[in-house]
């Protein structure tokens, strides 16, 4: 992306206001950051405080807006609490990401071996926990005639990996209902990304592939640079589903982002 277009659309969320779940590490965290130095008024969401007290911190010591809601987005209540307290911290939603997510227990397990207590956590967490999150805050974005929702998924949603199957059975339903939602929210103004992040250097993959060699796997902070612009600008079509793949550090021109 040329440095024009970047200020172009950096500035396309300047005062704009953004909820991201699971921002207190990884790819949330990253997300917050980037956001917040675009000029947009974050709240993040996790269930542990301290690490999002530090992450809203980094935030603000670079200049950023930003407030720490604690919530589990899998509890039945969780999702009117957000959603209150992220307006009553920085008013309507603009942009809201549906990032938290769990693997459930690691090692991954074949599903002969899955509890099926563990197929419901990650249901609850990564497919209905965004569910109620999005219903709460898109029909505000309908009234208000604008908004933008983003999903974050998985390949693992899309490809038959042994042991990924309760995870990936909940990022195919995600990636299943935000197609409908796009689909029923065309002609109001609020657009849905579902985006797939690929491979990054975060918490969650060191758990689930321990071994894996951590020079190739993404930087979150670039795959939160790319978000950010896909939000800000205009070209993507609402319900696309949209592959960001930057590669290990130093491998940018060799990135390849294809939207299917
Ligand atoms: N890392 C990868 O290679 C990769 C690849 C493909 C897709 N993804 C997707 O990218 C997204 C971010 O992943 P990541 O690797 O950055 O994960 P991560 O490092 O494990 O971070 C997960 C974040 O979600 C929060 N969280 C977990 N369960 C939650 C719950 N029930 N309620 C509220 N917050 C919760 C965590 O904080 P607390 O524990 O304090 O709640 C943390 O802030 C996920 O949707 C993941 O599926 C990741």
């Amino acid at each position: 992306m040329d440095h024009k277009n970047e200020r172009v659309r950096s500035r396309a969320l300047q005062g704009k206001t953004a909820l991201v779940t699971g921002g207190s590490q990884g790819l949330g965290r990253a997300l917050g950051g980037a956001l917040g130095r675009a000029g947009a008024r974050v709240v993040l969401v996790a269930r542990h405080f301290e690490p999002l007290a530090a992450a809203v911190a980094e935030i603000r010591a670079a200049g950023g807006e930003a407030h720490a809601v604690v919530a589990d987005v899998a509890d039945k209540d969780a999702a009117a609490s957000i959603a209150g307290q992220a307006a009553a911290l920085v008013g309507p939603i603009d942009l809201l990401v549906n990032n938290a997510s769990t693997l459930g227990p690691v090692p991954l397990r074949l599903l002969l071996d899955t509890d099926c207590e563990d197929l419901e956590r990650a249901l609850a967490v990564n497919l209905v926990g965004a569910f109620r999150l999005t219903k709460a805050i898109a029909g505000p974005m309908v009234l208000r005639g604008g908004g933008t929702i983003v999903n974050i998924t998985s390949d693992a949603a899309t490809e038959a990996y042994e042991r990924w199957g309760a995870y990936g059975a909940s990022k195919a339903a995600l990636e299943q209902l935000g197609r409908v939602w796009a689909a029923e929210l065309a002609g109001t103004g609020v657009r849905l990304f579902t985006v797939d992040p690929g491979e990054m250097d975060t918490r969650m993959h060191a758990d689930a592939i321990p071994d894996a060699d951590r020079a190739e796997l993404s930087d979150p902070a670039r795959v939160a640079e790319r978000i950010v612009a896909l939000v800000a600008g205009t070209d993507a079509a609402s319900g696309a589903r949209i592959a960001i793949r930057v590669g290990p550090a130093g491998a940018e021109a060799a990135a390849a982002e294809a939207a299917r």
